[in-house]
């Protein structure tokens, strides 16, 4: 089954191969770096830690990369490094990271690198060939026209071996989709498709079994052959076969370097150290046991070995040999400029992306509206159901106030249901600001403009049974005056749960502080205590109101009341 599946890839690749011209690299001639650090502020101590400290290396057009180590030694933070993302203001980055022997910044590495996150963010509702037709969308510049676009779209699902499931969709919590092997290439896919000519990728088989994973990993070492392109891989413990796929390693342990050079030369390197590496062992099993101290039992003999390792390799003549390629490469710069001047989409080519890709979610993601509708629905049939044709007499007033109250509040606290499509949005955004594809602007834009008509039938089918079923004033005037303030209160709600969410974009730790936040504002908005009898704790606590359902439910109540 394995050869079958082997022979499939290569076809695959073959087959793309021809209009894969596109993609090549001929810009790009190396990425190097030169005795880069990274230091993070200790949380006890406040005094500077190293997590990376004086490493050296090179790629070439071409070659894959494997940062490698045991967990925890640094290969998520080099390659942030690396590809000039900061994930901490605490980190500091010194030494030097060069494209053809010039110096980087993060803008200019954005033109020509794309950064693949371990846990990569996709959108579930959306397919495979939507995927990565949005990510071509997002960053390609006008110049591109549609054609050509729809056939990179088409030569990079095909390079990556999944045209026939360009139709199904990624997968949400209610709807199956692609196995993990296959969700990595779509991301990998949807990065391609920009043309970078430096890739990055954090752990791209990482949750997958061995066969999906040499499937990953022999697609990414073919693109690179075959694209010319520059790759690193953070890779953790790779089968035997997905280990001879990889042309150079950059061992690591504690933040140093282990080991810098072509797989190759792996074996006779730890040979002339002293640990020869035994027949019939798994190559990169043996030499992770070996560099990894965490589990050993005595502490400090591990840490005398460990340190003995990384002697060896400092003062070794290959050592030496490195530091010396990665001097020379940026005295020989060559000039040739790495960074093309194409421009990218417009703000509004941008937000008209994303408010297409938006509405797609909103209409196929049962989670993002369709629930909310039918919850809310439900929640009217029964407050009118409660409510039922409630007389206009002064023994019912209490009754009404109820009412009202009653429909702006739960408004407001069933938002939270908007959290976990939320979640999925924001992180996407995430993904796709840190490499460098558009701000928040048009990312707010698309979600509310698109959130709108959603929100205002909510409030509708709600009213149009609420409303009438509890008897309200029987006036259009009434009945669309109770709808606005409903709608309004919504959308102040939804609001708040897009700023909170932001803020702490964790679901559980979303929803407790707007479900907080929502009943402080109830219970001190002045409808439950009234102004007059309300604490001053409390009192200078009431500021003016997000998301008030009592705001809505005061103003309404003059409107809709019968008893007027
Ligand atoms: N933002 C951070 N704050 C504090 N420590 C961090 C941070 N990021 C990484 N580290 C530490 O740096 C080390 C390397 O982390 P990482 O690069 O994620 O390892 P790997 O990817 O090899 O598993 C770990 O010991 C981790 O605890
Ligand atoms: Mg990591």
């Amino acid at each position: 089954m394995d050869s079958k599946s082997c022979t499939g890839k290569e076809r695959d690749l073959e087959s793309g191969a021809a209009a894969n011209a596109l993609f090549v690299n001929d810009t790009v001639h190396t990425l190097s770096w030169e005795d880069l650090n990274v230091h993070i502020e200790d949380r006890k101590t406040k005094t500077p830690k190293a997590i990376l400290s004086s490493t050296f290396g090179y790629v070439e057009p071409g070659k894959v990369l494997a940062l490698m180590g045991p967990s925890g030694c640094g290969k998520t933070t080099m390659l942030n490094a690396l590809a000039h993302r900061l994930v901490s203001t605490k980190m500091q980055v010194t030494g030097t990271i060069q494209v053809n022997g010039q110096s980087t910044t993060a803008s200019k590495l954005s033109n020509v690198a794309r950064y693949v996150e371990q846990e990569d963010a996709l959108i579930g509702s959306l397919t495979v060939k939507e995927t990565v037709d949005f990510g071509a969308r997002l960053a390609l510049s006008k110049s591109i026209s549609k054609a050509e676009r729809i056939q990179r779209v088409h030569d990079a699902l095909q390079s990556f071996g999944i045209q026939d499931q360009a139709d199904s969709l990624i997968g949400t919590p209610l709807r199956k989709g692609i196995s993990g092997g296959q969700k990595k290439r779509v991301s990998v896919a949807s990065q391609l498709v920009t043309s970078p000519k430096i890739l990055f990728l954090d752990e791209p088989t990482s949750g997958l079994d061995s066969a999906a994973s040499r499937e990953v990993m022999s697609y990414i070492t073919g693109l690179a052959k075959e694209l010319n392109l520059i790759v690193v891989i953070s890779i953790h413990q790779p089968s035997t076969t997905t280990f001879e796929l990889l042309d150079q390693i950059m061992l690591l342990s504690a933040g140093k370097t282990c080991f810098f050079g072509p797989r190759e030369g792996l074996e006779s390197y730890f040979d002339t150290i002293g640990y020869p590496i035994p027949l019939h062992t798994n190559p990169a099993e043996f030499i992770l046991d070996l560099v990894n101290v965490d589990f050993a039992k005595d502490k400090s003999a591990a840490k005398t070995h460990l340190e003995k390792i990384h002697n060896s390799w400092a003062t070794s003549s290959k050592s030496q040999d490195v530091s010396r390629h990665v001097s020379s490469l940026s005295q020989n710069n060559t000039g040739v400029l790495y960074v093309e001047n194409t421009s990218r989409p417009s703000v509004t080519t941008v937000t008209w992306t994303l408010l297409h890709r938006a509405f797609i979610k909103s209409y196929r993601d049962m989670i993002a509206y369709q629930i909310r509708i039918a919850m809310y629905t439900a929640l009217a049939i029964m407050m009118g159901t409660v409510w039922l044709r409630l007389p206009y007499e002064q023994t019912s007033i209490q009754t009404w106030i109820n009412a009202i109250f009653f429909s702006g509040a739960f408004m407001s606290f069933m938002a939270v249901a908007y959290i976990p499509a939320y979640v999925e949005d924001l992180q996407m955004f995430r993904k796709e600001r840190a490499n460098g594809l558009y701000g928040p602007f048009p990312f707010m834009l698309a979600n509310f403009l698109i959130g709108m008509p959603y929100l205002f039938l909510i409030t509708f089918l709600f009213s149009v049974i609420a409303y009438w079923l509890a008897n309200f004033r029987p006036t259009a005037g009434g009945f669309w005056i109770f709808t606005l303030y409903l709608f309004l209160d919504l959308l102040a709600a939804e609001g708040l749960v897009i700023l909170v969410t932001s803020i702490m974009p964790i679901f559980v730790v979303a929803l407790a502080v707007t479900a907080f936040a929502n009943g402080l504002w109830m219970c001190v908005g002045g409808f439950l205590v009234p102004p007059g009898t309300l604490n001053v704790f409390w009192k200078c606590k009431n500021l003016p109101l997000p998301a008030s359902p009592v705001t809505s439910a005061y103003l309404s109540l003059n409107r809709c009341f019968p008893l007027h």
